[in-house]
């Protein structure tokens, strides 16, 4: 039985809305969903091109294909400068599914997970759809969502199993500093807490921020869990790869789920995605720096309208202004920008009631496209009534 608070996206259904619009011929300016403006890699594409002609796949290991996972490995090293190694990871469809095995693998009834708030939409669903009677306890960051760690520190029972966090955050734009991430596995240490960080968006920093990845603790302390994939700096949302890093013994208990639920990934994807791994170092800078010169762009083109405040945005592929508009709704103020405008964005009640006077606005589009939809999204906020 599905769980009463596992609900729609409504940023999917509000991006149908979106599309419908566009069906009809009209311009539409997309701000919203976390979808890459670029293609996979070609040589990831060339490769499954020529591998489906020429061989066979059939049921495969549920850890994921050996030398993707000895990639992963090299990778995950090479950013955290921590030994990580192959039996470290666990390849899944999507960090979606990841995150779905981590819950699975850990939540018994009645274990707390503490999720930070705002968040990606599926965390809550995933948890409930994990275990029908686990219960979240939300964990608000500070309002320029940065870390308030005696807050957390106030929330934890000893029912708490899990605390989950997102750096670079989706959708605030946020970002976990290393003396953040210390006082982290500290906590989750001291309270025998696993520690899931999300770090799907670690390519994505701006202006000198430097990304800290929670591995980086794992000397430390064992029972930290990372999630991460393809999808964003590889732009391979459809391909539906993502993997765990995690304790060579939480992963042994982890593999049953990918077993008895999909048997393994699909192994020519697998393979397809060992080349991006070939990719010349630096190969993502051609994007990033497009996503960053849209941070400068939309801090500009909105410094002088009062009315809306954008935390300073670090990271990710997202921001998460404020509106000050009276009682308008965030729903209310999207679907008026988007009759008014054609922009679509995220009304942000789609991440929890306390967010309905926000907004969040995608970085990732070419810039040219960015500056348009920038400019009408800060028309719409100027001449407001
Ligand atoms: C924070 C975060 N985690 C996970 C995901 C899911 O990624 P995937 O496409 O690999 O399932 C997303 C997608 O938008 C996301 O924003």
């Amino acid at each position: 039985m599905i769980h009463p608070e596992v609900h729609n996206t409504v940023s999917l259904e509000f991006s149908a809305m979106a599309r419908a619009k566009s069906v009809g011929g009209e311009k539409l300016h997309s701000l919203g969903l976390g979808e890459p403006f670029w293609p996979a890699p070609g040589a990831v594409r060339q490769k499954l091109s020529e591998i489906a002609l020429s061989e066979h796949y059939g049921y495969k290991s549920p850890f994921g294909n050996q030398i993707l996972r000895q990639s992963i490995a090299h990778d995950v090293t090479a950013i955290a400068d921590a030994r990580i190694e192959a039996e470290n990871i666990l390849v899944t469809a999507g960090a979606k599914q990841a995150l779905s095995v981590v819950f699975k693998t850990l939540l018994e009834d009645g274990d707390e997970a503490i999720v930070v708030d705002p968040c990606f939409v599926s965390y809550r669903p995933q948890v409930f759809l994990a275990n029908h009677n686990a219960k979240i306890i939300p964990w608000s960051l500070t309002d320029d969502f940065s870390i308030d760690i005696e807050a957390l520190k106030a929330l934890i029972t000893p029912r708490s199993k899990v605390l989950v966090v997102n750096s670079p955050n989706n959708p605030s734009g946020g970002l976990i500093s290393a003396v953040e991430m210390q006082a982290l596995v500290a906590i989750a240490k001291n309270h025998n807490l696993y520690l899931v960080c999300d770090e799907i968006y670690r390519d994505f920093v701006y202006h000198g921020a430097t990304f800290v990845s929670a591995n980086a603790y794992r000397d430390i302390y064992d029972q930290i869990i990372t999630i991460d994939g393809f999808s964003k700096t590889y732009g391979m949302t459809g391909w539906r790869l993502g993997y765990i890093v995690a304790s060579k013994e939480f992963l042994q208990n982890a593999v049953k789920v990918v077993q008895h639920e999909m048997t393994n990934v699909p192994e020519i994807l697998q393979v397809a995605a060992c080349e991006a791994f070939n990719l010349p170092d630096g190969w993502f800078e051609q994007y990033r720096s497009v996503l960053e010169r849209n941070v400068d762009h939309y801090n500009n083109a909105l410094e002088d309208i009062s009315i809306l405040k954008t935390a300073p945005i670090k990271a990710g592929m997202f921001c998460f202004p404020k509106f000050d508009l009276g009682d308008f709704t965030s729903d209310q103020v999207a679907v008026k920008l988007l009759h008014s405008q054609n922009v679509a964005v995220t009304p942000g009640v789609v991440f929890g009631k306390d967010w309905d006077s926000y907004l969040r606005v995608s970085l990732s589009s070419p810039e040219d496209e960015f500056h348009d939809a920038i400019e009408k999204f800060a028309t719409f906020f100027r001449t407001f009534l």
